[in-house]
């Protein structure tokens, strides 16, 4: 297979259109058998469910080259049940697990000139998403839907790659006590965009959301989950159960008890503790790891230690362990990679 003629070094983290895309179809109770597809285009009924009452759940998950040379995915079975818990939530019928791994496999290996070399930077986001797509007028779900898996080469999230960000604390809030903030819903997001646009026009990178029912506790930005390094090297990252609970994170905390030797808490964060962390970074599938140098509350600075040149020292050894195993090169746990080809 020869791979595609793309400067992947400086891709950024922006929609490339691919060979080849999944889609099976929900109707009369059930999933049809699925298939492969150049068109990369949709067309619905102007009054789809999801166009109405935003009806749509999606996942963000990665295809990796190995140091050898292999195409691997990332713990999507992780990927498959949480979407379930998404559909579920939206209350849209579930794509069967396996069904979805599946459907991930197919579309990669469909896609594997696209898939960037080892060492390049670069990976492959792999995008399965499902919405209901017959007309809906009255406030109900859909009776029919449409499960789809696109792949889009990309680099990093955040320009400048591992440079320390700024965020700020947002004045919006991103979710509510017993509402969405816990499932990957296209509502979380659409409702996070005035939020992102006024962050960026501040001169921010991200926001920090706070709980809406306190705002006293940290809970996650419009995209990524927190992890904060003590000054005693201790790992902390929020609980909550309005924030999305984030496949990277649950990795990351186990990476660092298990291969780093490190304590660990995952706990409520007050924001009046932040200033006294020693590192902050970013998690998540798009983000991997991006460290934070420094949050800005309105007007007031928390600068890190670790400053805005460089990931924390604790920091870079999650990261460096966490892409080694995603990248093959540290032995990942048992059922963590899943081969493609
Ligand atoms: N939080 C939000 C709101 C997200 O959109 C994402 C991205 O998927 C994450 C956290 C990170 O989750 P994961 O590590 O499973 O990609
Ligand atoms: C992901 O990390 O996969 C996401 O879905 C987050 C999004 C901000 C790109």
């Amino acid at each position: 297979m020869v791979k595609k003629n793309i400067d992947w070094e400086n891709i950024g983290f922006s929609y490339m259109q691919t060979d080849k895309r999944y889609v099976s179809n929900y109707k009369d109770g059930k999933w049809d058998e699925g298939v492969l597809t150049d068109d990369a285009n949709i067309t619905m009924n102007e009054c789809a469910g999801v166009l109405q009452y935003a009806q749509t759940v999606f996942e963000g998950m990665k295809a990796y080259t190995t140091e050898d040379g292999r195409i691997v995915t990332f713990r999507p079975d992780l990927n498959a049940a949480r979407m379930v818990d998404s559909a579920k939530r939206l209350e849209m019928p579930v794509f069967p697990e396996d069904r979805f791994v599946d459907a991930v496999v197919q579309t990669v290996k469909a896609n594997a000139a696209y898939v960037p070399p080892y060492g390049s930077g670069a990976t492959l986001y792999i995008r399965p998403y499902m919405f209901g797509i017959n007309p809906v007028i009255g406030v109900k779900p859909a009776d029919e839907y449409q499960f789809r898996v696109f792949t889009t080469p990309v680099g990093p999230y955040f320009k400048g790659g591992a440079k320390p960000i700024t965020i700020c604390v947002s004045d919006f809030d991103r979710a509510a006590p017993h509402g969405t903030g816990h499932i990957k819903a296209g509502l979380n997001y659409a409702m996070s965009l005035h939020a992102i646009v006024t962050a960026h026009a501040n001169g921010f990178d991200e926001n920090m959301y706070l709980d809406s029912a306190t705002r006293t506790k940290v809970e996650e930005t419009g995209g990524a989950n927190f992890i904060f390094v003590t000054k005693d090297n201790k790992v902390v990252t929020p609980h909550s159960n309005t924030i999305l609970p984030s496949i990277t994170r649950r990795s990351i905390m186990y990476v660092a008890e298990h291969y780093l030797g490190l304590e660990v808490e995952e706990r409520d964060v007050y924001f009046d503790e932040v200033k006294d962390f020693a590192e902050c970074g970013l998690c998540g599938t798009a983000a991997v790891i991006s460290p934070v140098g420094k949050v800005v509350d309105h007007g007031k600075e928390i600068c890190f230690p670790s400053g805005m040149e460089k990931m924390g020292p604790i920091t870079q050894k999650l990261y460096d362990t966490l892409t080694g195993i995603q990248m093959g090169h540290i032995e990942a746990p048992e059922g963590w990679l899943k081969v493609i080809e």
